[in-house]
C-alpha cells in the first residue's frame, strides 16, 4: 500500500532551541518510519523579517545540517528549501485570489506580528496562503504543527474546501493536523514555565540551544524554575507545577524515557537529583546531536547535493497538483 503523505516545514532564522528539536525535528524523525515524508525549510517564509544575505544562506544550511543530524533521511524522505521549487509561489498566487481577505485578518500570528514589527509588509498578511500552497501542492495526509500552527492549518482547509467545491473535484486532499506527541510542543521558558521556549526570547536564560556548551546548560538548568513545594515532589502537573512538568517533558523526549517511569524513579528524590540527571543527559544528547552536525555543516558538497537533489524530487509531484489547477480554473491553453 502507497504511504501516506506528510508535510511540514521549519522556517531558517536563527539558533534552534531544544524546543525546535523536541516539538519538530525529533517528531520528523519518527515519522518517517510510517508516512512519505516531505520537509521544506521555508527560506520564502523567512523573508517576511528582513533577512542579511550572509546570515540567511548560513541558516538554510544550518538548518537543512540539523534536520540531517537529527535523522531526517533524504533516500527515504524529500527534504528541500522552498525557494527552489517554482511552485509554491505560482500555487501562492492563485490560492491568494481563493482566500478571504476577512478570514486572513482574523488570524491571530498576523495581529500579534503587525503588534510586535516595525517592519509590517504584506508578506506577513500573506503568510498562511503561501503556507497553504506547500501543503497543497503535495495531497498532504496530515501536518505535525505545533499548537501556534493551528489556526492556520484550519485555514488551508478552508482554502482546500473552497476551491474543490467551487470546481466539484477533488483537486486538493484536505489536509489535518498532527499535534506532537509526548508533550512535544509544551516545551516551556527555564525561567517563566508558562511561555513558550523562543529562540527570539532576549533572556537567553529561558532557552536551551542547541549550541549551548556544557557549562551553560549547567547554569541555565541550576537557574530554572521550579516551586517551593515541600517536601519535593517530583510529579508531572502542567498547572501546579509547570516548572518540575517542563523538565519532566525535556527530559523524556531526550532519554525516550516514558514521564511516568521518571516519576517512579525520582520519586522521594529533590529538585537537585533531578536537574543533575536533566543536565548530563542534556549534555550527553547535545554533543552528540552537534557532533552529527559538524559532520554535515562542513560538508557543503554533500549537502548541495541533497539540496538539488531535493528540488527535484519535490518539483515532480509539485508539478501534478499545479497542472491539475491550471487545467481546472482555465489556464490550460
Ligand atoms: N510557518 C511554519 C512555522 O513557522 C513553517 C512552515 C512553513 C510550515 N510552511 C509550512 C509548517 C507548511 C507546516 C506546513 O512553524
Amino acid at each position: 500500500m502507497k504511504k501516506k503523505i506528510i508535510f511540514s516545514g521549519i522556517q531558517p532564522t536563527g539558533l534552534l532551541t531544544i524546543g525546535n528539536y523536541i516539538g519538530a525535528l525529533s517528531q520528523w524523525k519518527k515519522l518517517q518510519k510510517k508516512y512519505f515524508c516531505i520537509y521544506c525549510i521555508a527560506d520564502l517564509h523567512a523573508l517576511t523579517i528582513f533577512q542579511k544575505k550572509n546570515m540567511l544562506s548560513n541558516n538554510i544550511l544550518d538548518v537543512l545540517s540539523i534536520c540531517l543530524a537529527s535523522g531526517i533521511n533524504p533516500k527515504k524522505s524529500i527534504i528541500f528549501i522552498q525557494s527552489h521549487v517554482p511552485q509554491h509561489t505560482q500555487l501562492n498566487w492563485i490560492l491568494n485570489c481563493f482566500t478571504n481577505f476577512g478570514a486572513i485578518r482574523r488570524m491571530t500570528q498576523f495581529k500579534e506580528k503587525i503588534y510586535l514589527n516595525k517592519n509590517i509588509n504584506v508578506g506577513l498578511f500573506n503568510y498562511p496562503i503561501l503556507m497553504a500552497a506547500d501543503i497543497l501542492l503535495y495531497q498532504t495526509y496530515k501536518i505535525p504543527v505545533g499548537k501556534d500552527q493551528i489556526q492556520h492549518i484550519e485555514l488551508v482547509r478552508d482554502i482546500a474546501n473552497r476551491f474543490n467545491n467551487i470546481y466539484g473535484k477533488k483537486i486538493f486532499t484536505i489536509p489535518k493536523k498532527k499535534l506532537h506527541e509526548n508533550y512535544g510542543s509544551c516545551i516551556m521558558s527555564l525561567l517563566s514555565p508558562i511561555k513558550k521556549m523562543s529562540k527570539s526570547d532576549n533572556n537567553k536564560n529561558n532557552i536551551i540551544t542547541l549550541f549551548d556548551n556544557d557549562l551553560t546548560i549547567r547554569k541555565k538548568i541550576q537557574y530554572a524554575i521550579t516551586d517551593s513545594d515541600n517536601p519535593p515532589n517530583i510529579k508531572f502537573d502542567l498547572k501546579n507545577k509547570p516548572g518540575i512538568s517542563n523538565l519532566l517533558i525535556i527530559l523524556s523526549n531526550i532519554t525516550e524515557i516514558s514521564i511516568q517511569k521518571l516519576e517512579c524513579n525520582f520519586n522521594n528524590k529533590n529538585y537537585y537529583d533531578l536537574k543533575e540527571f536533566v543536565i548530563n543527559n542534556l549534555c550527553l544528547f547535545l554533543n552528540k546531536l552537534r557532533k552529527k552536525f559538524f559532520f554535515y555543516r562542513q560538508n557543503e558538497i554533500l549537502l548541495k547535493s541533497i539540496i538539488i537533489d531535493g528540488a527535484q524530487k519535490a518539483e515532480k509531484y509539485a508539478k501534478i497538483t499545479l497542472e491539475k489547477v491550471y487545467n481546472t480554473i482555465g489556464l490550460d491553453i
